[in-house]
């Protein structure tokens, strides 16, 4: 009987699409003093994934937290997204992951407990899954539930994956299929088809690990994960570090079975109108752009794929690797231009 307890029912935003909205972050931030270490080799300013503290000259570790409410109905498969949602920004900064702590809001009084047991059963098998190792945790009497981690990794302090470092003629890989704002919303609508909303929960719970190591070999300097400020979102994130113009080409955008049709029946989460508001004096988009596509590239996601900028000559070998070990909506989205002047965009959607 448990096992039919329907978080979805607990919240109206969930996943990523909860987080507050940009905009406002950046009206109480600006000022802030964040000071300044020289082993703080990321830090809160620079809009990164997550931070990275120098050890010594072999070892950084990267530190990062993460948690949302309810982004599905059973309560085991919402531990595993939010924790491959919280460990994803290990994987975004090139990291492997060492240990994670539990972040637990749960409302003991109105659901029973064996809801929060599966909840945990779920992040403890996917940071198993991913060779961390849960070390503790905390938690609060709270509605609705919300879970993530807190999560330490490892990297080579060379070999940081930060957000800065597009160059002219990078090519942009994406790692996974766009949608599971739309289709989450959808499913609350009960105009989703099952089969959708099955593989855009695998699409979630999927590990970025095998992303990172990939990133790796081949060199990879600039990444970052999409979640819930959409791919355009993120995008701009990357060049506006990086002074770079970073072209889309909308067509070639991976896009989950079923979203498009449910964008097109007006089914459009209000965080995607938000994370389009938020950029959309910084992206040129081409004319008769299809709507349902832009809104598409704005659907806020959880648990995103990567975004990868990728010099040329290594872009073959990349795709083919990252399909290989199981990503296999890997595309090929656009490519990096310089930003000549201020006045230029910093995105262009074809
Ligand atoms: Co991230
Ligand atoms: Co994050
Ligand atoms: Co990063």
């Amino acid at each position: 009987m448990q096992d039919k307890f329907d978080l979805l029912k607990t919240v109206e935003q969930g996943g990523c699409s909860a987080k507050l909205p940009q905009q406002l972050l950046d009206n109480i931030l600006y000022d802030m003093d964040f000071s300044y270490n020289e082993n703080l080799l990321v830090k809160a300013d620079k809009r990164d994934d997550a931070a990275v503290w120098k050890i010594n000259q072999d070892t950084a570790i990267i530190y990062t937290v993460d948690f949302f409410p309810p982004i599905c109905s059973d309560p085991y498969i919402f531990g595993q997204i939010a924790a491959t949602n919280s460990l994803s920004d290990i994987y975004a900064m090139g990291g492997e992951v060492l240990t994670a702590l539990n972040l637990v809001m749960f409302p003991s009084k109105s659901i029973d407990i064996s809801v929060l047991k599966n909840i945990l059963k779920g992040g403890a098998d996917k940071v198993k899954e991913a060779g961390g190792i849960i070390a503790g945790g905390h938690t609060i009497d709270d509605y609705p539930p919300k879970y993530g981690l807190s999560v330490i990794g490892k990297v080579h302090p060379e070999k940081v994956i930060t957000n800065d470092k597009a160059k002219n003629r990078d090519i942009l890989i994406l790692t996974k299929a766009l949608g599971t704002g739309v289709i989450i919303a959808g499913k609350r609508m009960g105009e989703s088809k099952e089969e959708d909303y099955i593989s855009a929960l695998d699409n979630m719970m999927l590990l970025n690990n095998f992303v990172s190591s990939i990133m790796q070999k081949n060199n990879i300097i600039c990444a970052t994960d999409i979640t819930g400020f959409s791919l355009i979102g993120h995008t701009f994130e990357i060049a506006k570090a990086s002074n770079v113009i970073c072209e889309i080409d909308s067509k070639k955008v991976p896009i989950l079975q079923g979203a498009y049709n449910l964008v097109h029946i007006g089914c459009i989460p209000g965080a995607a109108f938000r994370n389009l508001k938020y950029v959309e004096e910084k992206v040129f988009f081409k004319e008769g752009l299809d709507y349902n596509l832009k809104m598409l590239l704005f659907d806020a996601q959880t648990s995103g794929g990567i975004l990868i900028s990728c010099v040329e000559k290594k872009v073959d070998s990349l795709v083919r690797e990252l399909i290989k070990k199981g990503y296999k909506d890997t595309s090929i989205i656009g490519k990096v231009l310089k930003r000549k002047k201020k006045s230029d965009p910093y995105i262009i959607i074809n």
